[in-house]
This record gives structure tokens, C-alpha cells and sequence, in this order.
């Protein structure tokens, strides 16, 4: 094990700590659209140390049924010997499992198709740099199984076909606990990736391998990346937190949550939150009642999306508490948003300008202006994938 100066270990790619699964629950209830759940993971004796704000690097296992199914288009057996990236010989098949990504589609292997097909493949068309965005559509929702099976004639020696992948790589999910709280264990609160394309079920890597393929017994890679900047104020400063957290973006605020109990922190907190249903997916929603009653919290306010007609969303909650919101902003308040960045990081950009604008009586300009002030002070945090 590697040392920092401190005698600390060194956990990184290179040396991961194999950890264990200790227990996980759904935090859906039956009947939900989705399946999300949350995870604690033991790290007894390993040194591991991590700070709210922070995510866990966790490495997977492809879905053994996967690669089953892409030997079989290739005609193997599994039991061929491949060099693994670590330099040792293995049977494919154990290649496959655990070293490669059977999932993304290296460049590689498509050329290598062309090549084998004489250019008869659909996917010639689509390689010349001008048909990137042609290439892209093609490559949304398929796999490399696919590009197997839509190209039966392309034949790979097994050396040849481990060459055109790609390594399977970590995933990264936002810590859910406070180590104050939980001592030597880290918790995740995970959505299970599932979805149909091109006529075939798909499973997320990493999410899949959490939900459905690790029991307490299953080796864990894992190691700590270290959050940029997403921390929360020192304990006995009185700075008022404000955190955004639909879905599993609640995840760092309830290592935030944690914290700031086991520190007494003095600033009030106000927590938005949402998901679908308000019965199936109220995620923690004990763990919140205790913070509001005791005080941790000072504020919850709850957007489900599907319990009515109309979308609520928890820009539109913000919004609803305008001017409570920019109070809060006045008096100083970090705004933390965390969750999906390609739409709810937006809106919810949008609804703060908005609120500015209206409570601040400012200008759009000045609004903008007012937000950039925000993200120097480091008052405007966001943690979005
Ligand atoms: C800093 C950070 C923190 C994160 N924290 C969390 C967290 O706390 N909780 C959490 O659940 N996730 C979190 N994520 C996301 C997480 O890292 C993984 O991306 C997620 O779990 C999916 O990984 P996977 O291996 O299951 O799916 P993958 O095998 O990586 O598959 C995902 C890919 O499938 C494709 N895909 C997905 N849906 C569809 C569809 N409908 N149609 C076609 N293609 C589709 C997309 O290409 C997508 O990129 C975080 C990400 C980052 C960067
Ligand atoms: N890279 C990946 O493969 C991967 C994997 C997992 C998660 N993610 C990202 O992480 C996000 C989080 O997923 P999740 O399951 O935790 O939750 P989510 O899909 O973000 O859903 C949480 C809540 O946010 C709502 N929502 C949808 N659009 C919104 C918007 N524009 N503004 C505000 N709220 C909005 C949803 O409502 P409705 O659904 O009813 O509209 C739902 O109530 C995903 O959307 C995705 O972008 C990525």
C-alpha cells in the first residue's frame, strides 16, 4: 500500500481499496417510475478519508449476460487467451468481465469493421470527420454487441477484438454521508441506468453492478475524488446554506445534512427537493423530518413532478418563496444546486436570475452581474452531471 508523508494510504486508479458492500435499501417504493437506492459501503481498517462534497470513484464489473452474448457473436468460446491490460494472460471471457468496456464504442473497432466488410458496412458512411454528427446519432443507444451483430461478416481474432476497446473505467458518485456520522463507511444513493434501444434492454455499467450484481461478498474498487470547491462553510461561521438536490442530486446535501449536525453548525439551512412522486419517491424522508424538527434544517420544500397534471419542479418551489430566497441571499446564504446538468441545472440558473430580478429590483443585466458576484464569492456552488 502506498503512503502519503503522513502515513496515510493512497487510494487512487492505480491502487483502489477493495471494499465491501455492509447494506443497501431501495429508496423507491414498488410502483415508482424509477429504481434508485442507497448503498453503505464498509471501509473498516482501510484509512479511507473523504470530506462532504467529495464523490467515491467506484470500479465495475460488465454484466457477466453481456458478455456472454458479445462472445457469442463473435464465435468464442471464452476460454481464448488474451493479454489483460495489466500484462497477464487471462481467458477472454474474464477479459471481458473485468478489464474492458463492452458497453462504449471505440472508433477503432469501427474502422476495423469497415475494413472487414470491405466498406459494405453502413458504418463506412460515417466515419469521414464531416459526418461526426451522423456518427453520433448512430452511436446513441447502441453498443458494441450491435456493431457485432449488424456486421456479421466482420471476423475478429481474440487478440485483434480486445485491441479495438476501450477500458472499463470508474464511475463517479456524489458521497451521501458525513464520516463524523457513519465513522468508517461511505454512503452513495445510486439510480439504476435501464433503457431500451434498438430493439435490446441496456444496463447502465456501473449502476447495474450496484443494484443487481454485488452482494456483501463482492470485491469493491473504490477510491476518493476529492469535490472542487463543493464544501460547506466552516461549522461556527453564520452562513445560512441554501441546497438544490432533485433526485440523486440530494446526495452530497445529505452528507452536508450529516455534517453540519455533528458540527452544531451555526448558519440555517433550506433544503429543495425533488422527484416524481411524493410516495414513491421521497427519498431520506425520516432523516429530513429529524433535521427539520431538531433544527438542521430550517427549511424543506418538496417539487414532485408527477402528482399532478403540471410539472412542479423545484425551480418553480424556489420561485413560489421568491422572497424569502433572496433574503436569504442578502444575508449572505452559499447556494449549492446538485443533479442533472443538461436541463434542472438551467432552469434552476434561470429561477435565481428570475428571483434577482424581481425581488432584487434589478434589471437583467444587473441580475446576470449579481450572479457572476455570486460564483466569485464561491457563494454559487454546483456539483451537475
Ligand atoms: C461528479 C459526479 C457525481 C455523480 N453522482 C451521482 C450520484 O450521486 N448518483 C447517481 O446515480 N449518479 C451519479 N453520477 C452519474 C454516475 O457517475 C454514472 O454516470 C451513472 O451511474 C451511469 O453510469 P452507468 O455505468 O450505470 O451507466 P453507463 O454504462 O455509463 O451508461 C450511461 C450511458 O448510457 C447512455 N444512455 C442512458 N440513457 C439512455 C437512453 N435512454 N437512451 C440511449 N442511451 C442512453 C448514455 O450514453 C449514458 O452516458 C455522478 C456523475 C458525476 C460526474
Ligand atoms: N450519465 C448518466 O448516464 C446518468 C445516470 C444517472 C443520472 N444521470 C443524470 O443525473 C440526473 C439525475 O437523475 P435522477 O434519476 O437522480 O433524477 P432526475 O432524472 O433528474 O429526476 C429528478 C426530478 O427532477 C425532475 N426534473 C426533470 N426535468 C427537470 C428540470 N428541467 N428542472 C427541474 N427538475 C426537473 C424530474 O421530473 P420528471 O422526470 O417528471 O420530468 C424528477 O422529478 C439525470 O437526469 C441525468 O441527467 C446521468
Amino acid at each position: 500500500m502506498s503512503t502519503e508523508s503522513t502515513g496515510k494510504p493512497v487510494y487512487n486508479v492505480k491502487n483502489p481499496y477493495i471494499a465491501r458492500l455492509k447494506h443497501m435499501h431501495d429508496l423507491t417504493a414498488p410502483g415508482a417510475v424509477k429504481h434508485t437506492a442507497h448503498f453503505e459501503i464498509d471501509l473498516t481498517g482501510s484509512g479511507l478519508e473523504y470530506t462532504p462534497g467529495d464523490s467515491l470513484a467506484v470500479l465495475p464489473t460488465n454484466d457477466p449476460a453481456l458478455v456472454s452474448d458479445v462472445l457469442a457473436a463473435l464465435g468464442f468460446s471464452g476460454d481464448e487467451s488474451v493479454v489483460n491490460p495489466k500484462g497477464a494472460s487471462v481467458p477472454i471471457r474474464q477479459a471481458l468481465f473485468e478489464s474492458f468496456s463492452i458497453t462504449d464504442i471505440d472508433n477503432k473497432l469501427l474502422k476495423a469493421v469497415v475494413e472487414k466488410t470491405g466498406g459494405s458496412s453502413p458504418v463506412a458512411a460515417l466515419l469521414a470527420p464531416e459526418k461526426k454528427d451522423n456518427l453520433k446519432n448512430y452511436l446513441w443507444g447502441r453498443e458494441v454487441i450491435d456493431v457485432l451483430l449488424e456486421n456479421p461478416t466482420a471476423k475478429f481474432e481474440p487478440a485483434e477484438f480486445i485491441g479495438l476497446l476501450k477500458k472499463l473505467i470508474i464511475r463517479l458518485y456524489s458521497i451521501s454521508s458525513s464520516q463524523r456520522a457513519v465513522g468508517e463507511a461511505v454512503h452513495l444513493t445510486v439510480a439504476t441506468v435501464k433503457y431500451e434501444s434498438h430493439g435490446r434492454a441496456r444496463k447502465g455499467v456501473c449502476s447495474t453492478f450496484l443494484a443487481e450484481r454485488i452482494d456483501t461478498s463482492t470485491p469493491l474498487p473504490v477510491f476518493v475524488n476529492p469535490g472542487k470547491g463543493f464544501r460547506l462553510p466552516e461549522p461556527h461561521e453564520d452562513i445560512p446554506v441554501i441546497m438544490c438536490g432533485p433526485g440523486t442530486g440530494i446526495a452530497p446535501f445529505r452528507a452536508f445534512l450529516q455534517e453540519r449536525k455533528a458540527t452544531s453548525a451555526k448558519g440555517k439551512a433550506w433544503l429543495f427537493f425533488g422527484e416524481t412522486s411524493e410516495k414513491t419517491c421521497y427519498f431520506y424522508k425520516d432523516e429530513f423530518a429529524a433535521y427539520l424538527a431538531d433544527g438542521t434544517l430550517a427549511k424543506l420544500d418538496c417539487a414532485w413532478s408527477r402528482d399532478q397534471a403540471e410539472k412542479i419542479y423545484v425551480q418553480h418551489k424556489m420561485l413560489e418563496n421568491s422572497r424569502q430566497f433572496w433574503e436569504w441571499l442578502e444575508q449572505g446564504a452559499i447556494f449549492y444546486v446538485c443533479g442533472d446538468a443538461s436541463r434542472m441545472a438551467l432552469d434552476v440558473d434561470k429561477a435565481l436570475h428570475q428571483i434577482i430580478e424581481k425581488e432584487g429590483g434589478k434589471s437583467s443585466e444587473e441580475a446576470a452581474a449579481y450572479v457572476t458576484e455570486l460564483k466569485n464569492a464561491k457563494r454559487y456552488r454546483r456539483d451537475v452531471y
